[in-house]
């Protein structure tokens, strides 16, 4: 198969390029896209320097890996299509469309079947949290969640890795200005990606600010789970936080369900299910860079001990939470004869 990969110089698209290779996925060509910045470099993992998208570009694709954001997405992803290309899209650009599914490899990959052209990848707070729930699902019946999540740096892309990064030192030189006065220590570096200092600090505060006071990445949280569970009514609690981690993602979930739960049951459930780990205390540091999701703390709930479970969930954001689900779902596609005909000819 013929593979594009857009926005292959991005954090993710990095990562993309080094599963298709790592997972030996069956590619005759990968071409690597990304910004007229970028293009003419050469890349690890791609067969061809940098392209820049256009008509004549863009031709004779099997499949289109997408990671540069959703308004490229928006304006490209249909021209693949239109091309006979199946695109597996990692933006927010398609996630809510009725016609396009939306996919975490281990929870819904019957929901690919009938696809038209173009498959969302999961949020990646989302797709971290989707695993248990969809594990812990299928023996109670998920009927609502409070769910607190600690991101990554990295869920900002390079940028925000690189924005956090730069903040460290300058901000580790005067320790008692942390201490004492951090108001004037948070004044000494610049932020332009996260909503506010993030070295030694939190960030209460991703994306924009939507419907009644929630930000849009936690109103994704809420509609993607909907959607990928199938559970259109699940009542859903979010707040989304960035933490001064580089890479991996944490959701702290009180999880409410219809049966009465059993803590060794909700334990093995949660053991059985697939690239899912339990662990007495998952960090993300500890999980940066692997493609399992951890899940531990798993405790009843001191309010409501009979139907709801607390539990503390850590994946890596750019692997399980981005590009791995991306590449899953392409060997998947492939695996089904889901990859359209049309394009192979
Ligand atoms: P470039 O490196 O040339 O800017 P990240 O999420 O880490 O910030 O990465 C974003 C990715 O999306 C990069 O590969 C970036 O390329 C790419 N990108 C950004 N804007 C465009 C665009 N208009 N067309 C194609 N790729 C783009």
């Amino acid at each position: 198969m013929r593979v594009a990969v857009v926005g292959a110089t991005g954090a993710v698209g990095t990562d993309l390029l080094r599963l298709l290779r790592l997972r030996s996925f069956p590619a005759t060509e990968v071409v690597p896209f990304a910004s007229e910045r970028s293009a003419g470099r050469t890349i690890d993992g791609a067969d061809v320097p940098v392209r820049v998208m256009a008509d004549d570009t863009i031709d004779g694709f099997d499949i289109a890996l997408f990671s540069a954001g959703g308004s490229t997405s928006r304006t490209w992803a249909r021209r693949f299509v239109e091309r006979g290309t199946t695109v597996v899209d990692n933006s927010s650009a398609w996630r809510m469309h009725d016609d396009v599914p939306l996919v975490v490899s281990e929870v819904n990959p019957d929901a690919l079947d009938g696809h038209h052209g173009i498959i969302a990848n999961p949020n990646c707070t989302t797709m971290v949290a989707m695993l248990p729930l969809k594990a812990l699902h299928d023996v109670y019946g998920l009927r609502e969640m409070v769910a607190t999540s600690f991101q990554a740096a990295g869920g900002a892309g390079q940028k925000g890795i690189d924005e956090l990064a730069a903040q460290v030192p300058v901000l580790s030189e005067d320790m008692e200005a942390l201490r004492t006065d951090g108001a004037s220590a948070m004044r000494r570096v610049e932020h332009s990606v996260h909503a506010d200092t993030l070295a030694f600090n939190v960030v209460p505060m991703l994306g924009a600010i939507g419907e009644e006071g929630y930000t849009d990445e936690e109103l994704k949280l809420r509609n993607e789970s909907r959607k990928i569970l199938d559970i259109p009514d699940l009542l859903v609690s979010p707040t989304c936080v960035r933490v001064p981690v580089m890479v991996g993602h944490a959701v702290a979930i009180r999880a409410t369900f219809e049966r009465t739960v059993d803590l060794d049951e909700a334990n093995a459930a949660l053991a059985a299910f697939p690239n899912l780990v339990v662990q007495d205390v998952p960090t993300p540091l500890e999980w940066a860079g692997r493609d399992e999701t951890a899940v531990g703390r798993v405790r009843r709930d001191l309010a409501d001990p009979e139907r709801s479970l607390n539990l503390f969930v850590v994946g890596d954001n750019l692997l399980k939470g981005a590009a791995l689900n991306t590449v899953q779902l392409a060997e998947l596609l492939h695996q089904r004869g889901l990859v359209r005909a049309t394009a192979r000819a």
